[in-house]
């Protein structure tokens, strides 16, 4: 059966006797609006340990003034019927006066990687991720916590901030989970008009082509204009990115020679998707 924790102490006397207990603990974050992806996080959850936390807390710090935090969708009641279902064992739901009471000054910035692709059209998004992320594992202190490839950007910021900062934690990674049409499942797809939704999985058939002419060696320089082009002709705009990264470091990639990922974020009306799919 699903606890569920709204404050700290109770948290932390129940993941500390379980791990006093000798039992492995697994956090997999969200920001609820629960859905499929997520739910695949907490099944491999349950296979990486023997306890699964997962949290849900939509963190105003990592939202710009002009995004989406007001109208975020919440509805706590079936996210928590959903984590029950896909058997949690804590539902950690913190307030945002919790985990930001007044006078909270210290932030996690990692530099370099956050520099483009998402961090470049969402100033101080990745300093909120990495800040909440580091709070949640220290609130919680699981043996591993798990995150999805969907954000891929995200992964590596995290990734780099527990190596950086000598925590104590297995940072674990899945492939994203899709609709059978390709688009990559996100909360935010609710957004979709009924057209909108029917475009949407363009942008995964555009990173899937150039994903694989990549792989065969093409340049990646004329693949990223033509599938930009493609996604202006099929509706999106404005493109904001559409780039070949390496898969590890992030640095741009000429000519695919080792793992590389290419990524994009676009708007499709007033909905900003982002995608991305592994090369070689
Ligand atoms: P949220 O967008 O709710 O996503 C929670 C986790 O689910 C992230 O690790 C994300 O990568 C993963 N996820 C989302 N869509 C997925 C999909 N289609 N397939 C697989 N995994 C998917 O990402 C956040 O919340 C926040 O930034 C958070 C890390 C919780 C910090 O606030």
């Amino acid at each position: 059966t699903l606890q569920r924790f709204e404050t700290l102490a109770p948290l932390r006397r129940a993941t500390g006797a379980w791990r006093a207990a000798g039992e492995r603990i697994v956090l997999v974050p969200t920001m609820g609006a629960l859905h499929e992806g997520h739910l695949a996080l907490i099944a491999h959850a349950r296979r990486l340990g023997d306890r699964v936390v997962a949290s849900i807390f939509v963190n105003p710090t990592q939202f710009g003034p002009n995004e989406d935090f007001a109208r975020y969708p919440r509805d706590t009641e079936t996210d928590l019927r959903l984590l029950a279902e896909a058997g949690a064992d804590a539902a950690w739901t913190p307030e945002v006066a919790t985990m930001y009471p007044p006078g909270f000054s210290t932030s996690v910035r990692v530099s370099g990687l956050t520099e483009g692709l998402c961090g470049a059209f969402r100033p101080g998004h990745f300093e909120g991720v990495a800040t909440v992320v580091v709070k949640l594992l220290n609130q919680v202190r699981p043996h591993a916590a798990l995150f999805g490839e969907k954000d891929y950007q995200q992964l590596q910021v995290i990734r780099r901030a527990a190596r950086d900062l000598d925590l104590d934690v297995a940072i674990e990674g899945m492939p994203t989970r899709r609709e059978t049409d390709g688009l990559a499942l996100s909360s935010r797809n609710r957004y979709l008009s009924p057209a909108e939704r029917a475009i949407a999985p363009r942008l995964y058939a555009v990173l899937a082509r150039i994903a694989d002419a990549a792989g065969r060696g093409e340049a990646a320089a004329p693949l990223l204009d033509r599938g930009r082009a493609e996604l202006e002709a099929a509706g999106f705009g404005p493109v904001q990115y559409l780039e070949i990264r390496d898969a590890e470091s992030l640095a741009p990639v000429e000519r695919v020679e080792r793992p590389a990922r290419v990524l994009a974020a676009a708007y499709l009306g007033r909905t900003r998707l982002i995608d991305n799919l592994p090369i070689g």
